[in-house]
C-alpha cells in the first residue's frame, strides 16, 4: 500500500463525504502522531467527520491502558507485523481502537469490522478509518450489513484473524474462499465453544489461540469488566433505581459472578439461575438465592442473562413476569432472551427511550427490553472500561505475535495462551498499577516442591 502525507485528505471509496473541513477535522490534523492515509483504502463508517472526536476518546482510553502502551512501544521498534495483514472482528470501541493502533505500530495492515450490529462507537470507527485502517462498521447496522462487513474483512486476505464470537472464523471456514491465514485468536467464551466444536470435527484450517482462556482475560474482563459495564448498560438503558430490586442473573459463570456481585453492591436482591450444580452451590455459599427460572420469572424486576446458551428466557417465563419487568442479556449472542416470542406475544411495541423498548402483552402486562436483547453493556453502554480491556488486548496483541513467531510450528488446533505470556501480562499490569509483590525464596521454592517435611 502506498502511504500519503499527513495533510492529504482522502475518504473511503464507498462513502464519499463532502470535502469541507469541520473543527473536528482540524483537530485531528493537529495530533502529535502521524496519520497515514492510504491510497485505495476501502472503508465504510457512519461519518468520517467524527474522527477528531474519536481521536480524543482514543487518547483517553490509551491513557488508561498503560500495559498495552508498553507493548505498543515494543512493537513500534521491532515491527513484528511488518508486511502482514490482520483482519479483526471486534466491538469497535475506543479500547479496540487502542489495540488497532498498537498492531499498526507493529507494522500491520488492518481491516476491521464490528463484533455486533449495535456495539460500534461511530467516532472511533471514523478515527481508525482516518488512521488508514479499513473499517466496516457503524452503530445500528443491520444483520445483513454485519454479514457483508464480515465478508469484506475476509476479502482482505489476512495472515492473522482476530475474532470475538467466532463469526469470522466460521465464515472463513464455510465461505469456500482460499485461505492464506497463518493463524488466529478468539476473544470470548461463546467463540471458544464454537472453535472447539470446529476442532472436534477436525475442520480447523489454521491454529487459533484461545485468548478468553488466559487468566489475565476471563478472571478480569469476564468478571469485573462485564460486572461493571452490564450494570452501566442497565442503568443507561433505563435509569432505574437498583436498591431493593429483585434482579435475576441467569448463569453463574465468570460473567454471571461479576454481574451478580456488582448488582448486589448496588443493593439489589440478586437471584441466580444455573444448570451446573457446582456453580449453583458456589452461588448459594456466596449468599445468593438460587431457583429455577420458572420461579424466578415470577419474582424478578430486572433480568440479565449471562449463560452463552440459548432459550434462557422464553414464552412461558415472559407470560408470568410482573408488569414492568425489564429484560436484558449480557451473553455474547442475542439468543438468550427469545425476542421473537416476545414480539409474537405482544399486541403493542413502542420505543420508550434510546435502547429501551416496551412490549405490551395480550395479558395487559408490559415488559421492557434493553438493546434488543443484544449485549446490554455494549448496546446500551460503552462496553468494558479501558483498564480491564488493557489486559484482554495485551493478550490479543501478544497472541497475534505468538502465532507469527511460531508459524509452521503450530497445528490446526485451539491453543491455550502460553503461560509465560499470561504471567508477563499480569506482571506488566501490576507494575503499571504501582503494585509490587513478594518473590519466592530458594528455601520456599524447595519446600513447596518437596514431600519430606510434614508435621
Ligand atoms: N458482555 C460482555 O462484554 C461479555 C464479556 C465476556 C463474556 N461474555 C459472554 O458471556 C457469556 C458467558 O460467559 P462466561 O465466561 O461467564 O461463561 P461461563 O462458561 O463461565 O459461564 C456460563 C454459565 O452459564 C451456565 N448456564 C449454561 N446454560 C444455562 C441455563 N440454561 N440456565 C442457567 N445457567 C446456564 C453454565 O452452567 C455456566 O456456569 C458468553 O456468551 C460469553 O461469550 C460477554
Amino acid at each position: 500500500m502506498e502511504e500519503k502525507g499527513q495533510n492529504a485528505l482522502e475518504v473511503g471509496k464507498e462513502e464519499a463525504q463532502e470535502n469541507k473541513e469541520s473543527p473536528e477535522e482540524k483537530s485531528w490534523r493537529t495530533l502529535k502522531y502521524p496519520i497515514w492515509l492510504v491510497d485505495s483504502m476501502d472503508y465504510k463508517v457512519k461519518d468520517i467527520k467524527l474522527a477528531g472526536q474519536g481521536d480524543l476518546q482514543l487518547e483517553w482510553a490509551a491513557m488508561h491502558m498503560p500495559a498495552l502502551g508498553e507493548i505498543e512501544r515494543e512493537f513500534a521498534k521491532s515491527k513484528p507485523f511488518k508486511g502482514r495483514r490482520i483482519s479483526a472482528v471486534l466491538h469497535v470501541t475506543k479500547e479496540t481502537g487502542v489495540l488497532m493502533r498498537c498492531l499498526k505500530a507493529g507494522g500491520a495492515e488492518i481491516s476491521l469490522a464490528a463484533g455486533n450490529p449495535l456495539s460500534t462507537q461511530d467516532d472511533i470507527a471514523a478515527a481508525l478509518a482516518k488512521d488508514g485502517i479499513s473499517v466496516f462498521a457503524w452503530s445500528g447496522e443491520g444483520v445483513q450489513q454485519y454479514n457483508e462487513h464480515l465478508q469484506k474483512v475476509l476479502d482482505f486476505d489476512p495472515d492473522i484473524i482476530i475474532d470475538d464470537g467466532a463469526d469470522l472464523h466460521a465464515l472463513a471456514h464455510s465461505s469456500g474462499k482460499k485461505l492464506n491465514a497463518i493463524g488466529g485468536t478468539e476473544e470470548t467464551t461463546s467463540g471458544i465453544h464454537r472453535i472447539k466444536a470446529m476442532e472436534k470435527e477436525g475442520i480447523l484450517k489454521y491454529p487459533i489461540v484461545a485468548v478468553n482462556n488466559a487468566n489475565t482475560k476471563y478472571l478480569f474482563d469476564n468478571r469485573y469488566g462485564t460486572g461493571q459495564s452490564t450494570l452501566d448498560g442497565v442503568i443507561r438503558g433505563t435509569n432505574i433505581f437498583i436498591p431493593g430490586r429483585h434482579v435475576v442473573v441467569a448463569g453463574y459463570g465468570w460473567v454471571g459472578r461479576g454481574v451478580a456481585m456488582r448488582f448486589r453492591g448496588m443493593g439489589a436482591r440478586v437471584i441466580i439461575t444455573e444448570v451446573d450444580p457446582f456453580k449453583a452451590l458456589e452461588a448459594s455459599m456466596d449468599g445468593f438465592d438460587i431457583m429455577r427460572m420458572d420461579e424466578a420469572a415470577k419474582l424478578g424486576e430486572i433480568f440479565i442473562t449471562a449463560t452463552g446458551d440459548v432459550d434462557i428466557i422464553v414464552e412461558k417465563h415472559m407470560k408470568v413476569m410482573k408488569d414492568g419487568a425489564i429484560l436484558s442479556n449480557t451473553g455474547h449472542f442475542d439468543v438468550e432472551v427469545d425476542v421473537k416470542a416476545l414480539r409474537a406475544m405482544s399486541v403493542k411495541r413502542r420505543k420508550i427511550r434510546e435502547n429501551l423498548e416496551e412490549y405490551t402483552l395480550k395479558n395487559g402486562r408490559r415488559l421492557f427490553l434493553i438493546a434488543e436483547g443484544r449485549l446490554v453493556n455494549l448496546g446500551a453502554a460503552e462496553g468494558h472500561p479501558s483498564e480491564v480491556m488493557d489486559l484482554s488486548f495485551c493478550n490479543q496483541a501478544l497472541s497475534s505475535k505468538y502465532v507469527l513467531d511460531n508459524e509452521s510450528k503450530l497445528d490446526n488446533i485451539v491453543y491455550k495462551i502460553p503461560e509465560d505470556i499470561d504471567r508477563r501480562i499480569a506482571s506488566i499490569k501490576l507494575r503499571t498499577l504501582g503494585i509490587s509483590i513478594d518473590e519466592l525464596s530458594e528455601k520456599q521454592k524447595k519446600y513447596l516442591g518437596a514431600w519430606e517435611i510434614g508435621t
